[in-house]
């Protein structure tokens, strides 16, 4: 019968037999499911012949980079480089408020980045990449698969070609439990294997407007305090997604004898199988009672908090 123990001891010898003794992997880690369980099966068939980057963007949520290289650390052979290119992003996005080149800029400057970078790793040949089952299904010009379309989705599509790499998928024939299953075989930590998916362009389509390092850490500090209380509540794992939103407007309110001026934020949360559609979670009242008073009295800037109840479709998950 098939078991996790025998497809991951049958994926480590396929690497194995794929590079060779003194070629090297590159592998871009996200803090994502997908790209931590590659690079731990990596890891494990192939030690420090895995060579994994980490582009801090300037666009991660709080803690994530931290969070990252202490998985690294406690749980990886495999070499972590990470970059700091927070000013190369937020310089190159400076002004923009457009989503669709919000999106497009991050997409050029990260694959910039991460040429730089993997250019300087001799003996390397092969570009990890965490496809799964659904992704090739999808990328097979269905066409009644639209997400594609609606938003670029950036991903390091055009980078294998263009440094010359052959692709290495070492999770295409699963789906995503089976990925968190294997993840959890490799020794991952459950907190890991389970986490919500983040988009590629970061808190960047989640500060609406232009994108600036102080807007970005209001938005960074109102969705960790979110969070925690989701976690808190034991409610983590029984939802699809959940972040929080910092919009581009102000609202008035009152507070202490005074009236104030500043920023709304809106939180999301939903329920769904595989992000195509979803609902929007229906918590419960004191949870949201509990992240609201919270926010506004722990981050500065912020007066008013909303809760976002549309579905998708008609809305999407993320806001740009
Ligand atoms: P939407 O907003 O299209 O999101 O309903 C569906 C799922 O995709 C994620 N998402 C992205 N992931 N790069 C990514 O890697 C992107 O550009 C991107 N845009 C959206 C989103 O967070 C949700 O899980």
């Amino acid at each position: 019968t098939w078991t996790m123990e025998a497809y991951l001891d049958q994926a480590v010898r396929a690497i194995r037999e794929r590079v060779g003794p003194d070629e090297r992997v590159v592998c871009g880690v996200s803090g994502g499911v997908d790209s931590s369980v590659t690079a731990a099966l990596l890891a494990k068939a192939l030690g420090d012949r895995v060579v994994c980057i980490f582009v801090d963007n300037g666009l991660l949520r709080s803690g994530e980079r931290a969070a990252v290289v202490d998985m690294f650390g406690r749980h990886s052979e495999a070499e972590l480089r990470v970059i700091d290119a927070s000013e190369r992003f937020l310089t190159a996005l400076e002004g923009e408020t457009d989503p669709q080149r919000k999106r497009v800029i991050i997409g050029h400057t990260f694959i910039d980045v991460f040429r730089d970078e993997a250019k300087s790793i001799p003996g390397a040949r092969f570009l990890a990449q965490g496809t799964l089952y659904p992704d090739v299904i999808e990328s097979g010009g269905s066409p009644d698969a639209p997400a594609a379309t609606i938003k670029h989705h950036h991903n390091v599509g055009g980078l294998p070609a263009e440094l010359g790499f052959e692709l290495i998928e070492p999770l295409r024939d699963l789906f995503k439990d089976e990925v968190r299953r294997l993840g959890i075989e490799l020794g991952l930590p459950e907190g890991q294997v389970w986490r919500h998916p983040f988009p590629g362009p970061g808190l960047a389509v989640r500060c609406l407007g232009a994108v600036t390092r102080e807007r970005l850490e209001v938005l960074r500090r109102a969705d960790a305090i979110f969070l925690e209380e989701l976690r808190a509540a034991g409610l983590e794992r029984a939802t699809g997604q959940a972040f929080a939103v910092l919009l581009p407007v102000r609202s008035v309110g009152v507070m202490g004898d005074g009236r104030t001026y500043e920023s709304v934020v809106a939180l999301r949360c939903v329920d769904t199988d595989d992000f195509m559609t979803a609902d929007w979670t229906r918590l419960p009242a004191e949870l949201l009672a509990r992240a609201s008073s919270r926010i506004i009295n722990e981050v500065k800037g912020v007066n008013r908090v909303a809760y976002d109840i549309t579905s998708k479709p008609p809305g999407t998950i993320e806001w740009e």
